[in-house]
């Protein structure tokens, strides 16, 4: 248990709403899910395939028609002919993460991930014996991972390399350009698979989305991670899916049967409804995150000694606070006790996350402005 990390999101979360509980305001920027509903019709199919009769165990992997939707929704977005033998659906996308490393990691091997970044890939390498092996990301590179850097981290153990576009926690999106880099150093590395967490995959503010899946010969050992929790505003329903070559499929279901036998089928029905319905108001929710980036950007770039890259995906920025003197962990308390703004110390992502801040611009405009307000007069007095 000792090699198991943790996500503090939680942890901060539960420190404001008992800031809260005793009168405090506190603005949220935490946290990262949609401030939004789930669309009605999604809903509405839920509700619908309840009083159906889903409300029993499915096959592990997925129901038929549902691996059969997911498969053509990911073929037509990545542009890989995925067959429903490839999709593993998941209660939330976070068991794919955990039951591919499972399935393929073994003591020793090396995992390359983005640090900063998600907290669990370190995590879930460490606990099944691993070698978690950080790709610092760096603030004059835009955060972005590069070809020739990579290259040196590669060793005869390397098994695994994991890739975020968009990044969580820095928002940076990787264009062909850098994954072309990325594909010449592994393209003939054949022991090494590819976990592609394209959960944000939805929320891109300029340009299409690329996936590493795409190269040539990459589908045959990438994993896809992809699922409804951000883009449809599902965080709750915990809904995700994978698509993976057929045999490693069969073996993540394997793990799948020993852990939570399968994915609520209900939920896999509003999967089915979400991902073959109008795409319209996910549409009005990406362009409403990309109106409170801009409000966000323009509101932290006027704060003095702030650094900011700007994002280009997901709903996070991450300024440098590394000129005001107080670390990330003093800095995130500082602005939940000092200022009501609950965000995340840079280092919640990995040790390199230190000298910076995320915040979460999942919350309203309105919310927003107040919360640069706030931020702009505490970091004054610092
Ligand atoms: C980068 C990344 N991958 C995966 C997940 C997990 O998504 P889910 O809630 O569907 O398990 C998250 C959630 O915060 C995330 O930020």
């Amino acid at each position: 248990m000792s090699r198991l990390g943790t996500e503090t999101a939680f942890e901060v979360l539960a420190r404001a709403r008992a800031l809260e509980a005793s009168g405090r305001e506190i603005i949220h920027l935490e946290i990262g899910e949609p401030d939004f509903d789930t669309p009605e019709f999604i809903r509405k199919a839920a509700q619908k395939a309840m009083d159906a009769g889903f409300t029993h165990y499915t096959p592990a992997a997925g129901l038929p028609e549902v691996r059969k939707v997911v498969a053509d929704h990911l073929s037509k977005k990545i542009g890989v002919p995925f067959k429903p033998e490839n999709i593993v659906i998941t209660p939330g996308a976070k068991p794919i993460m955990f039951l591919s490393i499972l399935a393929l990691i073994e003591t020793g091997n090396e995992v390359i991930y983005p640090n900063p970044g998600f907290p669990i890939y370190e995590s879930a390498v460490n606990f099944v014996g691993g070698k978690a092996v950080p790709y610092p990301l760096e603030e004059q590179n835009g955060f972005r991972m590069e070809g020739e850097r990579l290259k040196k981290l590669l060793t005869n153990k390397t098994r695994m390399l994991i890739l975020n576009s968009p990044h969580n926690p820095t928002g940076t999106v990787l264009g062909k350009k850098e994954l072309e880099g990325i594909f010449e150093v592994i393209k003939n590395r054949e022991d090494i698979w590819v976990l592609s967490d394209e959960i944000y995959s939805r929320g891109l503010y300029s340009g299409t989305h690329i996936s590493i899946a795409s190269f040539p010969g990459m589908a045959e050992r990438t994993i896809v991670l992809d699922g409804m929790s951000k883009a449809y505003a599902m965080t709750g329903w915990r809904l995700g899916f994978g698509a993976m070559p057929d045999a490693l499929a069969q073996a993540v279901t394997k793990l799948a049967i020993n852990d939570f036998s399968c994915t609520s089928g209900f939920g896999q029905k509003a999967i089915e409804a979400a991902l073959s319905g109008p795409q319209d108001e996910v549409d009005k929710m990406v362009a409403e995150f990309k109106a409170r980036r801009d409000l966000i950007v323009s509101g932290l770039k006027q704060i003095p000694r702030l650094s900011i890259t700007e994002p280009q995906g997901a709903f996070y920025v991450f300024p440098s606070i590394k000129k005001f003197g107080k670390s990330s962990r003093e800095m995130a308390d500082y602005l939940l006790e000092g200022a009501g703004v609950a965000c995340l110390s840079g280092t919640a992502f990995g040790r390199f996350g230190e000298g910076y801040i995320r915040f979460s611009y999942a919350n309203s405009q309105e919310n927003i402005c107040r919360a640069l307000e706030k931020i702009k007069t505490a970091l004054e007095k610092v």
